[in-house]
């Protein structure tokens, strides 16, 4: 009869012990699982709860465990319910009977709910490095293409002219937004569960502040059932990571648009576009397609963790087992989604030339002329209406802006000389002038870019 089965007697079906074992998903905690064991070990040793030589029996054990699973001796299949117990019925191979009083004061509870937090404490590093990554390509973009002039969409219709540094800047806030929301996240994450047991607390005279520290914890959780039980930061990261995939994917859209024929804006380098198999002229935005679509993984996961944690009883449930798949699938995705981005961006050929001769004389400037007539007096709602039914006759007529008959210039304004209409209407000058706190003037990219490189030097997100 395996472990745990005393008071029930008799064998798991097999289909219950495949089913019920979390050692796959687990394979990913072991470091962390010995870390927190080694913790606890050198605490009861220090606390007097075992002896000197119990404690130092332990922690040299899970030391070999460690190496065992480093170089691939130490391998735990699912005949193990969990790592938990696959890495204690090794240590009591290793260093008998002694080794099953490592559970002393403390809960397989308290001991994953801790793995899963210090686990997630250094992805969440990472994956702080990765966004940071990806924003530091874009700045680069904006350094050295910033200055393109584009047409600014709204509706997918054409807007105003803005230069390409301003759209690019714009998804870096967002990004910069989601190493904030990480940052918060990684905050909650960092309080240690450990010694909170079952959920009951202990009777030992255990000391949490000490494990606590020797796991490098910022603090303890107050309450043993919430410690036990509670997988908030979980949602919290994950649904951190959801808004960090729809950016990717808003992104990734803009980048298959943009390679379009009909754009032509972008071009992905080969590295990362692929061909088609039956049409020889293809070069697919492959790399793009693929972080649009892997959005999908990291909302589904965030849907699966508040459907799993909906209405669950404290404090541990069998549920909560579930929780690592679908924050792996998360993780995971957002990883790779963000080195993908980060090479893309890096290497994208950009048209400079694209848009400039065509911005010319181009209804996007409309704005332009009815903020002229309003310098000059008129109330901007009769400007609209004046420069809007002249876009009419004009679109009627297949003519631009700039193709202005004299008497319909003079008509719109009798002191608007054709030169002082050429600057007006000059989609460059347009942008220049754009100088509001947060417009697309080059002064205020120039700004930005500084604001944003001082928040690239903090941990969070937030400039230090
Ligand atoms: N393997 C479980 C998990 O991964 C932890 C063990 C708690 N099991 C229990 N029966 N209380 O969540």
């Amino acid at each position: 009869m395996s472990e745990l089965r005393s008071r029930i007697g008799g064998e798991l079906a097999p289909a219950m012990r495949r089913f019920g074992s979390s050692v796959d998903l687990d394979r990913r905690l072991v470091d962390e699982d010995i870390a927190g064991s080694m913790a606890h070990a050198t605490m009861l040793g220090e606390t007097g709860i075992l002896s000197p030589d119990a404690a130092a029996a332990l922690v040299g054990g899970l030391k070999e465990i460690r190496e065992e699973w480093r170089d691939g001796t130490f391998s735990p299949g699912d005949d193990f319910e969990d790592i938990h117990m696959a890495v204690e019925a090794r240590l009591v191979e290793k260093v008998g009977p002694v080794g099953g009083a490592l559970h002393t004061a403390r809960s397989r509870n308290d001991q994953i709910a801790t793995d899963l937090r210090l686990w997630m404490r250094n992805k969440l590093e990472e994956m702080d490095s990765a966004v940071t990554a990806l924003m530091e390509a874009i700045l680069t973009r904006v350094d050295g293409d910033g200055h393109i002039l584009i047409p600014g969409f709204t509706h997918l219709q054409r807007g105003q002219p803005i230069l390409l540094g301003h759209h690019l800047l714009a998804h870096i806030w967002a990004l910069s937004r989601d190493r904030e929301r990480l940052g918060g996240a990684r905050s909650r994450v960092d309080a240690c569960p450990l010694g909170s047991c079952a959920m009951a607390g202990t009777s030992f005279p255990v000391d949490r502040d000490r494990t606590a520290t020797l796991l490098g914890f910022g603090s303890v959780m107050e309450n043993a059932m919430d410690a036990a039980s509670a997988r908030d930061h979980v949602i919290e990261t994950v649904s951190a990571l959801a808004i960090l995939a729809i950016h990717l994917s808003c992104m990734a859209e803009e980048l298959v648009l943009w390679s379009s024929s009909e754009f032509g804006l972008v071009e992905l380098d080969g590295s990362y576009a692929s061909s088609s198999s039956i049409m020889p002229q293809k070069r697919n935005p492959d790399a793009a397609e693929l972080v649009r679509g892997h959005s999908g993984r990291s909302t589904g996961a965030l849907m699966g963790l508040v459907v799993l944690l909906k209405g669950l009883p404290l404090a541990y449930n069998r549920d909560l087992q579930e929780d690592r798949f679908h924050l792996y699938t998360a993780v995971d995705s957002t990883l790779i989604c963000l080195e993908v981005l980060r090479g893309v961006y890096a290497t994208l050929g950009i048209r400079a030339d694209r848009y400039e001769e065509t911005l010319v004389g181009d209804p996007s400037l409309a704005t332009e002329l009815a903020d002229h007539l309003v310098s000059k007096g008129l109330p901007f709602r009769d400007a609209h209406d004046r420069v809007a039914r002249l876009v009419a006759r004009l679109d009627a007529d297949g003519r631009g802006l700039d193709d202005l008959s004299p008497n319909e210039l003079s008509t719109l304004d009798s002191d608007l000389g054709r030169a002082e209409l050429t600057v007006l209407l000059d989609p460059r000058e347009a942008t220049n002038r754009k100088r509001s706190r947060g417009g697309t003037a080059p002064e205020e990219i120039s700004r930005q870019v500084g604001l944003l490189r001082e928040t690239l030097k903090g941990k969070t997100g937030n400039p230090e």
